[in-house]
């Protein structure tokens, strides 16, 4: 059985995640990290943030999309309704990470058991698309806070959200 549903996301200081489509900062070793969580088990996004993927799918992991269109995606499994989701993921026998967007992240959350949030220590000016502010949610708790990392073009760090 599957043990909740987890959250990777990058969000920025004022929980901004996503500008025209595409993420605020490309953060290499983020994306690694992404890479090395999911490879070998499921990861749920919605259309649009699938759609925003250079290649596709992402290989090596079962990728899954949220979307009223299944039809337009023959090559990969769609669930058109949340409850159609859950009902898939509560049998898998591996982990399910909910990569976003924002509509996915706000209707995922509930049934999510803990967050990976890279905060990014900067306010990119125009952001159009936001994570919850789980800060003030008394449901999240944060359970780590990571050592600010200052190899890239933004500083930011690692946190972890669970939920109480
Ligand atoms: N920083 C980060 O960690 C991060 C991560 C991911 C994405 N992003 C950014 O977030 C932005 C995209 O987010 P977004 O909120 O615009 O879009 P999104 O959540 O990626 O996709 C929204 C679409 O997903 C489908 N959908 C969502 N919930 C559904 C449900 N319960 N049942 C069925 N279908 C559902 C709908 O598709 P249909 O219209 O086909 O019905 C909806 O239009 C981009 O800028 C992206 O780069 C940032």
């Amino acid at each position: 059985m599957a043990k909740g549903l987890e959250i990777i996301a990058a969000a920025d200081l004022k929980n901004g995640i996503g500008k025209d489509g595409d993420l605020l900062a490309h953060l290499s070793p983020d994306l690694k990290r992404l890479r090395m969580m999911t490879t070998g088990n499921i990861i749920v996004m919605g259309r649009k943030t699938y759609l925003s993927f250079p290649k596709r799918p992402l290989p090596d992991r079962e990728n899954i999309v949220l979307t009223s269109r299944p039809e337009d995606f023959p090559q990969i499994r769609c669930f058109s309704s949340t409850d159609e989701l859950l009902s898939y993921t509560d049998k898998a026998e591996k982990t399910v990470y909910v990569l976003g967007g924002g509509e996915v992240y706000r209707c995922l959350l509930p049934y999510c058991t803990k967050i990976h949030l890279t905060r990014i220590l900067h306010e990119f000016e125009g952001a159009d698309t936001f994570f919850p502010d789980i800060d003030v949610m008394p449901e999240w708790e944060k359970t780590l806070e990571g050592e600010v990392i200052t190899t890239e073009k933004y500083p930011f760090r690692y946190d972890e959200y669970k939920r109480v």
